[in-house]
């Protein structure tokens, strides 16, 4: 039997992305599959029904009835994941910390479900790692939200009304978000320096045209990622970004730590030294922020500066977003499907590891430990 693979017009607040897009359904079905979609999910991202050949349409009751396996970009809601079918499949960005009650009703309706957040980042599961091809968006996007909130120019202007000055953008946070922002802010011309605890980053930030900022504190943690700072290690760090800034025109913030909140290195001391006028948008607003004084999903202002603390940054770029993170499902997806027929290799190590329920039971295991205790 052809997989029948599904989508659902997403409904979380501010969410405009769609899991499929046309160029992917096409390879889906040419691979042998059916695709089955609820009407008008691709609109907010810019695809028609009309975009999408072959694809067949019905409402949400329709998909979640007749899938075997539905991609989503945010977790189906409770009263849609009770109407889906035991054994059915479920792959999407299923936030398993946050959304303890959906992942159990996921395990109690038998649903073999994978979490894109829990794709290994090795080598080989390089195109299907959602978590930066939607973090690369949001570094981007960020930078824009701070040029356009600036009330100056980001490049030097050399006009007939005289010279105007680049304007100096701080990134803090060299992942795949702050590469991405330090690449965007320096093709607008500004003058960038950036920084991360993870020495690894130094090399990557000069090798985009940025000044790394040196704090003498370097806390890699286990794979890849960055560990949380000590007391002592945060200090140091403080002493020397304090004063990068209360220079910078815009601070663009993407720190964070696997499985903690985001730490708090913009201090409200350190917002009140910037120029008025100046800008923070704290692309970690939704861990908590990077900034004491980020409130997530509003702008405040402080002293003159605007603190931007905006959530779901790529839902902003819906239609880029949409697909690459199709394209990311699209790849995760493709080693399972045997002539358009559904066969997961468990001894695959990305299926093993980004298994979040399967036969009535929850695979990942600190998500385990969170739900049952
Ligand atoms: P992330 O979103 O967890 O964190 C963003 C950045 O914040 C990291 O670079 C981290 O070092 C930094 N950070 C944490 N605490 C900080 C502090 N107190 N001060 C300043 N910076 C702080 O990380 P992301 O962007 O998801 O990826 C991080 C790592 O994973 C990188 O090494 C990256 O190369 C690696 N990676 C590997 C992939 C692969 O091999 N397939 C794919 C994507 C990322």
């Amino acid at each position: 039997m052809p997989a029948m693979i599904g989508a659902l017009l997403e409904r979380a607040p501010r969410e405009t992305r769609v899991s499929l897009v046309p160029e992917v359904t096409g390879k889906l079905i040419r691979a042998g599959t059916q695709v089955l979609m609820e009407h008008g999910a691709g609109v907010s991202a810019g695809f028609p029904e009309g975009a999408y050949q072959g694809v067949q349409w019905t409402d949400a009751a329709g998909v979640l009835a007749q899938t075997q396996v539905l991609l989503t970009v945010q977790p189906p809601a409770l009263e849609q994941i009770r109407l889906l079918k035991s054994a059915s499949v479920l792959i999407g960005f299923l936030q398993p910390y946050a959304r303890r009650e959906e992942v159990r009703a996921l395990k109690e309706q038998g649903v073999t479900s994978f979490a894109m957040e829990l794709v290994p980042r090795i080598s080989r599961a390089q195109s299907m790692d959602a978590l930066s091809s939607q973090a690369a968006i949001a570094g981007y996007k960020a930078v824009l939200i701070a040029a356009n909130r600036l009330q100056k120019f980001l490049p030097m202007l050399t006009t007939a009304a005289g010279t105007i000055r680049p304007a100096q953008v701080l990134v803090i946070g060299a992942g795949v978000a702050g590469l991405q922002a330090i690449a965007t802010a320096k093709r607008l011309g500004a003058v960038v320096e950036a920084y991360d605890v993870r020495s690894a980053t130094r090399e990557q930030v000069k090798s985009l045209g940025a000044k790394f900022v040196e704090t003498g504190v370097s806390a890699e943690g286990s794979g890849g990622y960055a560990r949380e700072l000590t007391e002592e290690e945060k200090r140091k760090q403080q002493a020397v970004l304090d004063a990068r800034v209360a220079a910078a025109d815009a601070v663009i913030t993407t720190a964070s730590v696997p499985g903690r909140p985001a730490p708090k290195i913009v201090l409200r001391a350190a917002v009140e030294r910037m120029r008025p006028g100046s800008v923070i948008v704290d692309a970690a607003a939704e861990q908590g922020g990077n900034c004491e004084l980020t409130r997530t999903g509003e702008t405040v202002t402080h002293q003159g500066v605007e603190v931007v603390g905006p959530v779901n940054l790529p839902a902003q770029l819906a239609h880029n977003a949409s697909e690459m993170y199709a394209r990311n499902l699209l790849n995760f997806l493709t080693p399972a499907l045997k002539g358009g027929e559904l066969a997961i290799d468990w001894n695959d190590e990305v299926f093993a590891q980004s298994c979040l329920t399967h036969a009535g039971e929850i695979r990942h295991e600190p998500t385990r430990k969170a739900v049952e205790g």
